[in-house]
């Protein structure tokens, strides 16, 4: 049921503030005599000092899944103390890459049926690892398969592009992030900003969405190009790699995420006065380092976008030289949330305005069954 929206793919981005409210729901505990906050995840309770004892924690996923791990990887590293190595499924099969039985595989897909990732939880349970899934489907294979997980609880998401989904794997790996990691008195200001911006998160969300129409008009130019660029960094280098990647995905048009920090090892290269390039740079412990990309980009002439900061386009972008989107900022690592929104919107309205199939993009399904 699509209620009052267009699309399934529309529907699931507007409905971001209420699905991480349920993702988030009877996990975050805040208040109480004591004031203390944290993070139950009833699921991992059982487990949490296992994963905290492992060796390293090994991401797997495909696609978005992958990018929501990515986005999530900052954080885990900086409070669990563990070591976080990514992995592809399919690359992770194809290599046989090393699985150790002291390593804590984490296992993210949104259908829990991708035969890719389920293929690698095979490989990851033959040799020893303790598996962890983080799913949004109740009774899917990597829930079943899986020695233990976390329900993303984002309700059933039918857009074949991943929306809502993306968001709250991100905010479930956060609050994992925080249920490993000690909460000992250092540690204590951080951790409280986190669970406090968990808690606001959703209304953060809210707001950026007020952004539909500017996304939408920011489309309107963008509709006859061939290509589109988005440099990110930090916690949002997945931000750029999700954002090109649902661009690609049902906008049909070339796009490719790229770190930041590598523009100057090829990337750069394509700079000229056409190609459109979006340039992530909320404020964040990057944020200079991005301002000087955003600097290098203007001396060969780039045609930019940039995301920046409520209150920052002055600092991103003197002289009214580029475009500019304006976001809420948060907590440094859940602003990976906020900025992937914008991102769906012109996404959406880029794909409605060529005249694509927005929920059923050309040779995609919504869970890739086969290898
Ligand atoms: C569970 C209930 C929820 C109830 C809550 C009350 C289910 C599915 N969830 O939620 O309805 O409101 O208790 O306390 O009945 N699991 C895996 N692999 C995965 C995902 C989950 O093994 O990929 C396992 C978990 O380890 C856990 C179970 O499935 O044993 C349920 O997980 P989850 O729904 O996340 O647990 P709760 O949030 O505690
Ligand atoms: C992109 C998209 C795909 C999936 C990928 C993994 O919008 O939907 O990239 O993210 O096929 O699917 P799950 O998460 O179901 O394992």
């Amino acid at each position: 049921n699509k209620g009052n929206y267009e699309h399934y793919m529309q529907k699931e981005i507007h409905e971001q503030p209420e699905s991480l409210r349920t993702t988030m729901r009877g996990r975050l505990i805040r208040g109480g005599s004591s004031k203390a906050k944290t993070v139950l995840l009833g699921g991992l309770k059982d487990h949490i000092k296992s994963i905290r004892r492992s060796r390293r924690i090994v991401f797997i996923g495909c696609g978005t899944s992958y990018n929501a791990a990515l986005a999530a990887r900052p954080i885990l590293e900086e409070l669990s103390g563990v070591p976080v190595t990514m992995e592809i499924a399919s690359d992770l099969l194809d290599r046989q890459g090393p699985i150790y039985r002291e390593d804590t595989a984490v296992f993210v897909s949104q259908s829990g049926e991708t035969a890719d990732s389920l293929l690698a939880l095979e490989y990851a349970l033959e040799n020893g690892a303790l598996c962890v899934g983080i799913t949004n489907t109740v009774g899917s294979a990597i829930a079943r398969n899986t020695h233990c997980g976390v329900h993303i609880n984002a309700g059933c998401e039918i857009g074949v592009a991943s929306t809502k989904a993306y968001t709250s794997q991100i905010v479930v790996m956060a609050m994992l992030a925080l249920a490993i990691g000690d909460d000992t008195i250092s540690s204590r200001t951080r951790r409280d900003a986190i669970i406090d911006g968990l808690f606001d998160l959703p209304n953060k969300v809210r707001e950026v969405l007020k952004l539909d129409q500017e996304m939408k008009d920011l489309a309107k130019l963008l509709i006859a190009e061939q290509s589109l660029l988005v440099f990110g960094r930090g916690y949002n280098y997945a931000t750029a790699l999700e954002g090109a990647l649902k661009v690609k995905e049902v906008a049909l048009m070339h796009s490719e995420g790229i770190l930041a920090g590598e523009m100057k090892h090829g990337p750069l290269a394509l700079v000229d006065e056409n190609l459109p390039i979006i340039v992530i740079a909320t404020r964040d412990t990057c944020f200079s380092k991005q301002q000087s990309v955003i600097q290098q980009l203007h001396a060969r002439k780039g045609r930019l976008i940039v995301m920046c900061s409520k209150g920052y386009a002055a600092s991103v972008c003197s002289g009214g030289s580029c475009r500019v989107i304006e976001v809420p900022q948060v907590e440094d690592c859940l602003q990976p949330v906020v900025n992937i929104v914008p991102l769906q919107l012109l996404a959406y309205h880029l794909t409605v305005l060529r005249g694509y199939n927005v929920d059923q993009p050309r040779n995609l399904a919504k869970s890739v069954t086969t290898l």
